[in-house]
């Protein structure tokens, strides 16, 4: 027997469901690339991908996913031979500083795990090191982290790690990954010294996968003039050129243009505060759910710091022997919920539940319920009344 029916529920960290407004608004025909009200189109998404990254820096719109956005980023910068700094807090910016490798960057790993956040003091002690050792020229050209893994559930501290750089004194540019944390939860890229920044459309910013975004500020596209790593189809000279079709090196991505253009809007309309309000309530309601499952001693969270845990993304360890996968084929083929799945070295060991994007209380509590219906069919240990605790959560918090 099932209980599934209707449309299902897309619980992953991305790509997330996508609202129906932002679906109507492709339903159109294409328009012209050269003139007419694409061009305004263009701009107009220009201004406010730098405003969600909250930068007085230039946004540049790729046809690409998220790792096409970490190749812009890095060839628009470095050089071959070139070292860079990987803050490691779980998998995503490992991978970034692989692609970096593959393009003849030196690439040194400041070791975390997937457990902790980045320790900017940690940062602060290594770029003290690198002008020490190199007699005040540092040899690190640019630090790169993940404001939050997907993989981990971790949440960076971005303002802490762009004091640390400046407490050591050292000029090496920070690129922060923000594909699971844009329109999430506050970037502020030019308070916090952040030169480059890098995003998707397929996560908080409620569009299709397809889309991605870079910022950079006046120091990055100084240090662009020298870059030997640039490429044609990533080059922001090329972009900033005044032919609309430069913009996109091609042909624009008009429909997703459209539709991202829609999101925005809506998330300008219910105020990025709120949004991130939503965002906080969500997770903690979500949080309070997992902590009362963890009473059973099987089920418990990755991150081992309150703290540290992202508004975005929950990753749950499944253990004492019980499968993850199992539990992900109930919620899916019994109640029509996907959650996601343990990546990387968490593989078949957790369950990841996301609460990003175009979210609300009937869909987490809806997603929380199915997880501990899955919990108690498939008899792995919990703690009873998770979803009563959200609940009761956000009753307290969601006033009358
Ligand atoms: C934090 C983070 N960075 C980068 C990526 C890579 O993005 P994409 O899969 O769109 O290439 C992802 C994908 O989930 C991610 O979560």
């Amino acid at each position: 027997m099932s209980v599934r029916a209707g449309r299902e529920f897309l619980a992953i960290p991305g790509p997330t469901t996508l609202p129906d407004e932002v679906l109507r608004a492709m339903h159109r025909p294409a328009v012209d690339i050269y003139s007419g009200p694409l061009l305004a189109l263009t701009d107009g998404l220009l201004r406010d991908v730098a405003r969600v990254f909250n930068t007085k820096g230039r946004a540049y719109i790729y046809i690409s996913n998220g790792h096409g956005a970490w190749e812009a980023a890095l060839t628009n910068v470095l050089s071959r031979g070139d070292k860079i700094l990987v803050l490691e807090s779980g998998r995503f910016a490992i991978g970034w500083g692989d692609n970096a490798r593959r393009m003849g960057v030196e690439v040194e790993v400041l070791k975390g795990d997937m457990r902790r956040a980045v320790r900017p003091a940690e940062v602060e002690a290594r770029l003290k090191a690198d002008l020490r050792d190199n007699k005040s020229a540092g040899t690190i050209k640019a630090v790169l982290v993940a404001q939050i893994d997907t993989a981990s559930g971790v949440v960076n501290d971005i303002e802490a790690i762009g004091k640390a750089m400046r407490a050591a004194g050292h000029d090496a540019l920070l690129m922060v990954d923000a594909v699971a944390s844009l329109g999430c939860m506050s970037f502020e890229m030019d308070r916090w010294g952040v030169d480059i920044a890098m995003s998707g459309s397929q996560k908080g910013m409620m569009s299709p996968p397809g889309l991605s975004f870079v910022v950079a500020n006046d120091r990055a596209r100084e240090v662009h003039k020298k870059a030997d790593l640039r490429t044609p189809y990533w080059d922001w000279t090329d972009r900033e050129g005044d032919q609309h079709y430069q913009k996109y090196a091609g042909t624009p991505p008009e429909h997703l243009l459209f539709g991202l253009r829609q999101a925005i809007d809506m998330l300008f309309e219910e105020g990025l505060e709120n949004v991130f309000r939503r965002h906080d309530l969500l997770a903690e309601a979500t949080r309070r759910a997992v902590g009362v499952w963890a009473e059973g001693q099987a089920v418990g969270f990755n991150v081992i710091e309150p703290a540290e845990r992202s508004n975005t993304v929950t990753t749950v360890l499944i253990g004492g022997g019980h499968d993850p996968v199992a539990l992900r084929a109930y919620c899916d083929k019994k109640c029509g919920v996907i959650v996601g799945q343990g990546i990387g070295e968490l593989s078949g060991k957790a369950i990841r539940i996301a609460h990003m994007g175009h979210v609300n209380a009937p869909m987490m509590l809806g997603t929380l319920g199915v997880v501990e219906m899955g919990l108690g069919a498939l008899g792995i240990p919990h703690g009873k009344g998770g979803a009563q605790a959200a609940i009761e959560f956000l009753s307290e918090q969601v006033t009358a």
